[in-house]
């Protein structure tokens, strides 16, 4: 069922670009809360990433995995824009969209893609597999989707573009792939056999060209000016991000708020709430620093009581408590007005909580996200568990005192307000705080 409610909690969106971003290392549930606000904004942007995303929506006992594709699209009158600073695989894309229009979902007019959006080849996800190959112990775990090689290539000048699937194309992506294959050779890379991939990519090019395929930022920019609400969908999440990320085990992209700006082509000044979405404990898929994670059986306890695997790559996430340091930084880096906080359900059965309050090593402590994150230990701060079921509650007011005086914790040592509270994966499983 599509929905259409508009929330009582909104508050005026109109003419600004409010943001929904992970603020941690992906995977917090931002495909969730964008389907819950999406009646509220006229549009629903992706502004970075691509295929790497697995953004899960869950109502009526169905359940979708979105990737490339904003998470507006279960909400009527919505237009969606898969904006420039996102790169986009035409044959996931066209798996993705068909399953959604066998779904009951008529996506055509109500998405368009950035003719800038960049577009990642079948060559690309080799040169994912060789690079990671060639780092050996020291590979960074990606998703495997050609994410790295595709926004190199943007930064480098020589990708190809979703516009220049218009005109062309054909010559265009030749002269790639062959750019590709000799990297490859370089690289010593050479078993591998495309034919069928490329096929289906070939054949999702096709498909692509029967959408709206625009200029997206002008397209933004007189919606912007017209009073239309945009809601920018973030993917991957703060520590995940180029620039303020655990370099170099992070994406290829802006994550941030600055990446909103520049991954839609809108002005500082348009930015309006940014809600930064975190989870009750921590998790990260893939490989680098992680000084929250726990190798005993809490951890374990955790990954099994939320289901931690990966979304795209069913890659089992490493577990740990929450961690301030990590969203102190978060909510520095993005100007985060407003707080989300999901999976608060999958504590429920813990009798003690712990919060990570500072990182250790070697006898220096820190609360400000060091450099070079590796080998630190976190210190923490405990607090009783609530040990109750919390995925029926509706209101605020029905919160155990426990859970209750972990958000006011949070809250206070964050010094920024968390709105909305998830108990549970169902879209209808929110709690509003204001
Ligand atoms: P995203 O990438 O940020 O959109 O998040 P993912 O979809 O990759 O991962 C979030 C996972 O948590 C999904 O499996 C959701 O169905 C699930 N989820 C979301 N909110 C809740 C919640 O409040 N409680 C529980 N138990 N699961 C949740
Ligand atoms: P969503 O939007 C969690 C991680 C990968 C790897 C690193 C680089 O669903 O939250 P890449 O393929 O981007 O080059 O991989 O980033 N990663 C994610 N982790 N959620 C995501 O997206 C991620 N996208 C990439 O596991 O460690
Ligand atoms: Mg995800």
């Amino acid at each position: 069922m599509e929905h259409s409610n508009s929330n009582p909690a909104a508050t005026d969106t109109r003419g600004r670009v409010d943001a929904l971003l992970g603020i941690v290392f992906g995977d917090e549930g931002k495909g969730k809360v964008v389907d819950v606000f999406a009646p509220r904004y006229d549009v629903v942007a992706r502004f970075a990433g691509g295929p790497n995303a697995g953004h899960t929506i869950i109502f009526d006992g169905k359940k979708f995995v979105l990737r490339s594709i904003p998470s507006g699209i279960f909400s009527e009158h919505q237009l969606n824009i898969i904006g420039n600073g996102c790169v986009i695989a035409p044959d996931l894309f066209m798996a993705e969209a068909r399953e959604l229009e066998a779904a009951g979902y008529d996506l055509r007019p109500r998405l368009h893609i950035s003719t800038r959006a960049h577009l990642i080849l079948p060559t690309h996800r080799v040169l994912d597999r060789a690079l990671e190959a060639a780092k050996g112990k020291n590979a960074v775990g990606t998703t495997g989707k050609g994410i790295g090689p595709t926004y190199s290539e943007k930064a480098a000048r020589t990708g190809l573009r979703v516009g220049d699937i218009l005109e062309g194309f054909e010559a265009k992506y030749a002269a790639l792939k062959a750019r590709h294959e000799q990297q490859l050779r370089d690289l010593h890379y050479t078993d591998y056999d495309i034919t069928a991939e490329e096929r289906t990519w070939m054949e999702g090019v096709a498909y692509m060209r029967q959408f709206t395929i625009t200029d997206t930022v002008t397209e933004l920019g007189e919606l912007l000016a017209q009073g239309k609400s945009v809601l920018a969908e973030g993917a991957q999440g703060t520590m995940l991000d180029i620039d303020h990320g655990t370099y170099p085990y992070v994406s290829s992209s802006s994550t941030t708020t600055g990446g909103v700006c520049t991954g839609l082509g809108v002005a500082p000044q348009a930015i309006g709430d940014v809600y930064g979405i975190f989870k009750a404990y921590s998790t990260r898929v893939g490989a680098g620093p992680f000084p929250v994670e726990l190798f005993d059986e809490t951890g374990e306890q955790l990954c099994q009581i939320g289901h931690e695997y990966g979304a795209v790559t069913g890659r089992r996430r490493r577990c740990g408590w929450v961690d301030l340091v990590a969203l102190r930084y978060a909510i520095m880096v993005n100007g985060v007005t407003k707080l989300i906080m999901m999976k608060s359900d999958v504590l429920d059965t813990f009798s003690t909580i712990r919060v990570c309050v500072a990182y250790e090593r070697n006898g220096q402590r820190t609360t400000t996200m060091p450099f070079d994150t590796e080998g630190w230990a976190a210190v923490y701060h405990d607090l009783p568990g609530w040990q109750t079921d919390l995925t029926h509650i509706t209101t605020a007011d029905e919160f155990p005192p426990a859970f209750d005086a972990y958000i006011r914790y949070l809250e206070q040592e964050l010094h920024t307000p968390i709105t909305l509270v998830s108990v549970g994966p169902d879209r209808e499983q929110v709690v509003m705080r204001t």
